[in-house]
């Protein structure tokens, strides 16, 4: 099975991520914990290039459609064909969310890349942590999480991402789950833990 987490920085993804991985792996199922941009030796390596250099909007976004391949070939497919349950911290909705909504590249070539890169696969449902971009930020500054360049972009550019993805969540409403991410993290575990235990993954 495979299960993605997605939204806007500071909504809380990799502690929620951490948690699941563990009670999974608590209940005995076979887990692996994954991420983009990464999980993968090159695209660990395009990382680096897209968070720390100056790219053009187009580069970045081929930038992460290469990164998202390999990872699909290289880790999430053989995992999957393991039996593993896989998690991932963000998968293509972000690249039509971010480059899509927040830098205003057009989508049905996001669309065309991501079905490309992803050869067939998608999520079988993918948990949207919502979360107002100033709260998201106020969450960062308190975590002292330095921002990286896509970060630094603002918070009328997050404002655009979060509705996106919003929009994202209205279309494909049987594999996106809006969980209200402005709640204690307690409240979010347990609203994911119910949509698991409903589905009969958990
Ligand atoms: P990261 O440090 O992992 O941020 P977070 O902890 O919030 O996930 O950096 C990933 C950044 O890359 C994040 O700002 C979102 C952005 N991104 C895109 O713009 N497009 C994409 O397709 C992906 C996968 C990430």
């Amino acid at each position: 099975m495979f299960i993605t987490f997605e939204g806007i920085d500071g909504s809380g993804k990799s502690t929620q991520l951490q948690l699941l991985a563990e009670t999974l792996r608590e209940a005995g199922k076979k887990v692996l914990l994954t991420r983009e941009p990464g999980g993968s030796a090159l695209a660990e390596n395009l990382r680096k290039v897209l968070l720390e250099s100056n790219v053009s909007a187009q580069a970045e976004l081929l930038l992460f459609g290469a990164a998202r391949a390999q990872h699909v070939a290289e880790v999430i497919k053989p995992a999957l064909a393991d039996g593993a349950i896989v998690l991932s911290d963000r998968f293509a909705d972000s690249s039509l969310a971010y480059q899509g909504g927040g830098l205003n590249l057009p989508t049905d070539f996001i669309q065309a890349m991501n079905q490309f890169a992803c050869a067939d696969l998608q999520p079988e449902l993918t948990f949207l942590l919502d979360i107002d971009p100033l709260a998201g930020n106020k969450r960062q500054q308190l975590n002292h999480q330095k921002p990286d360049t896509i970060e630094s972009r603002g918070l009328g550019f997050l404002e655009r991402v979060r509705q996106a993805y919003l929009q994202i969540a209205l279309r494909d409403s049987q594999r996106v789950i809006i969980i209200d991410a402005s709640r204690p993290a307690e409240s979010v575990q347990c609203d994911i833990h119910n949509a698991l235990q409903q589905r009969g993954v958990l």
